[in-house]
Parts: C-alpha cells; structure tokens; sequence
C-alpha cells in the first residue's frame, strides 16, 4: 500500500479565523507535526495524519471528492457547498462528524441604518449581494419571497453603498464589519461553527480505525476544556445542598478529614465551567478552602 492509502489527510484553512484554533486542536490530541517546505503541508510525525492547508472554501469539495479524507471547516461554508452538491448531483455527500466548539458565527441579512426591516416580507423585491447564494436562495425560496441574489466573493459589505444591492447577507462575527458600513444585522437565518467533516468514499479500516480514535480524542478536549476539577471542605450537615450546587457534577468523592467528625473533603468533576458566583454560593453554603483547576485530559 502506498501511503495515499494508509495516512490520513485532513484539510485546514490556511490562514483565517480557524486556523490557529484548528491546528492547537489537533496538537491537544497528540499530533506532533512538521511543516513542509512550502508550508502548505504539515507531516504527522507520532501519528499517521497529515494537515493540508488550503483554502477554506475549497475544503468541503476536496472532502467530497476524497483528496482528503477529513476537513475542519465552518458550518456556513459547509451547507453552501452541501446545498450545491445536492442540487447537481444525487451522490453521497460528505458527513460531519462533530462540532467543535470555535468559529462561531452567524449568517445574517444586513439592512442599510436607517431602512426599515419589518421581517422577511422586508427581503421582497430587493437586491441582496452575499458569497452565500445557495443558502440564501434556499431562504428565500422557502419564505416565498422574490428576491434577486447577487454573488459576490468578498467585500460583500460594500456593494449597498456601490449601489450595487439593497441589503447584504455575510457572515457576522463581533459586528464590527457591518456597523463600519453603516448596516445594521436585522435577521440571522443560519447559525455556524468549525465542524469536522470526512468523505463519503469508503476507507481502508486502519484509516477508520484512526478517524475514531481521533474523535474520541476530539471529544475529550472538548470535554476537558469545559470541565473543572473542584476540590473544597464541607461540613456534613451542609452536603446534600453544597453537591447540588456543584455544577454538572455526577459522583463527588467524599473524603473524611483527619480528626474532624464535622467535616469531609468534596472532590468532584464538573462537566461545566465553575463561575465566581458558584464558588460565593458553595462559601455561603458552608463550604471552605475551595480549589478549581482546569482539567487537562478526559477519557470515559
Ligand atoms: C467575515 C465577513 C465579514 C467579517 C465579519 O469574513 O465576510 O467581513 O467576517 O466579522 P465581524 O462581525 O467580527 O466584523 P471572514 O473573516 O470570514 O473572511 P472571508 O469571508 O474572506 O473568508
Ligand atoms: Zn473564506
């Protein structure tokens, strides 16, 4: 076999919003990688998988047609490219795994300040530029509304003021973009994350074998990274109330202190941030020397 067959290529983006968080996520999961010489390709060097970095809008078709087996790309790029590939041909599409908990974004319609939006009906009759014009039309299509769609493939937030349209649909993030076009977000219609997708083809098992553990390993970052492991002093009269307000916690382990008959160690699992005001409550429930430390690892 050669190695086409036996390493895996994932596609990233090469240099955008999703770029660093792509790359730290697959180093949390044990990739050791080096760049190649032309930067472009990252070899796994403790595990059979490399990193292609291309283009983001290119990663859902290089998923589609195999060049690689598995992508991390935005949820918005992913139903554009899923609503073309089903409108020209009836083959399987690529699947999504899991999404990931960066990139978030939303898809939205931006009215010039100062032009109403009094709901969809609004959109009729109007000139609407965006780089996403499957999901736009699809939009209008089922909310029956007449509408012309303009595909433009960036800047978008400029063409009301070419008068090149009347309203934009683009992606928003913090909103900056638009409020410094003097455009208001007025409708989301489509919510996005970074999502993992992989091919449709068929793999060589020892490639599936490695797409799961990967994913598994995926699912434990993210698990991690929002878990907490807490560790206070409770009295006893004061447990059952101190655990329900351990957030997200199943089974704490309790600890007797030595020489204290009044009061045990509490450690737990908390599969949810613990937030300052939890602590203040768990301290006016009686609880005392508090720790919350972040956890590196997880595996169920
Ligand atoms: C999007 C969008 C806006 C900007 C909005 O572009 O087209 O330009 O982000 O973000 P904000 O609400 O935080 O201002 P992106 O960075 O995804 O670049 P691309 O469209 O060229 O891929
Ligand atoms: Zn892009």
């Amino acid at each position: 076999m050669d190695s086409n067959e036996t390493r895996i290529k994932i596609a990233v983006q090469k240099s955008g919003r999703l770029t660093d968080h792509s790359m730290d996520l697959l180093v949390r999961c044990g990739l050791r990688y080096s760049r190649g010489r032309d930067q472009l390709i990252c070899y796994g060097e403790n595990m059979p998988i490399d990193v292609l970095l291309v283009r983001d809008d290119d990663i859902p078709g290089l998923v589609q047609e195999d060049v690689c087996d598995l992508g991390i790309v935005g949820g918005n790029i992913i139903e554009e490219s899923r609503l073309n590939i089903e409108e020209t041909s009836k083959t399987e599409i690529f699947k999504k795994l899991v999404s990931l908990d960066y990139g978030h974004c939303r898809l939205s319609f931006g009215i010039p300040d100062g032009d109403d939006f009094l709901g969809s009906e609004s959109l009729e009759g109007k000139r609407i530029a965006t780089s996403y014009p499957a999901i736009v039309k699809a939009y209008l299509k089922e909310n029956e509304i007449n509408a012309s769609v303009i595909q433009f493939s960036g800047a978008v937030e400029i063409a009301p003021s070419l008068g090149r349209a009347d309203i934009i649909c683009d992606l928003v993030s913090s909103g900056a973009t638009m409020k410094a076009h003097n455009l208001y977000e007025a409708k989301t219609i489509l919510e996005s994350t970074a999502t993992l997708i992989q091919t449709p083809s068929i793999l060589v098992d020892s490639k599936t074998d490695w797409i799961n553990r990967l994913l598994q390993r995926i699912k434990g970052v993210l698990q991690a990274k929002e878990s907490k492991y807490i560790m206070l002093h409770a009295p006893r009269d004061a447990l059952q109330e101190i655990r329900r307000l351990l957030p997200g916690s199943e089974a704490p382990t309790i600890i007797p202190l030595e020489g204290r008959q009044d009061k045990v160690a509490v450690h737990a699992v908390c599969r949810e941030n613990v937030f300052w005001g939890t602590l203040e409550d768990l301290k006016d429930a009686g609880a005392s020397s508090m720790l919350v430390l972040p956890v590196e690892k997880m595996l169920a």
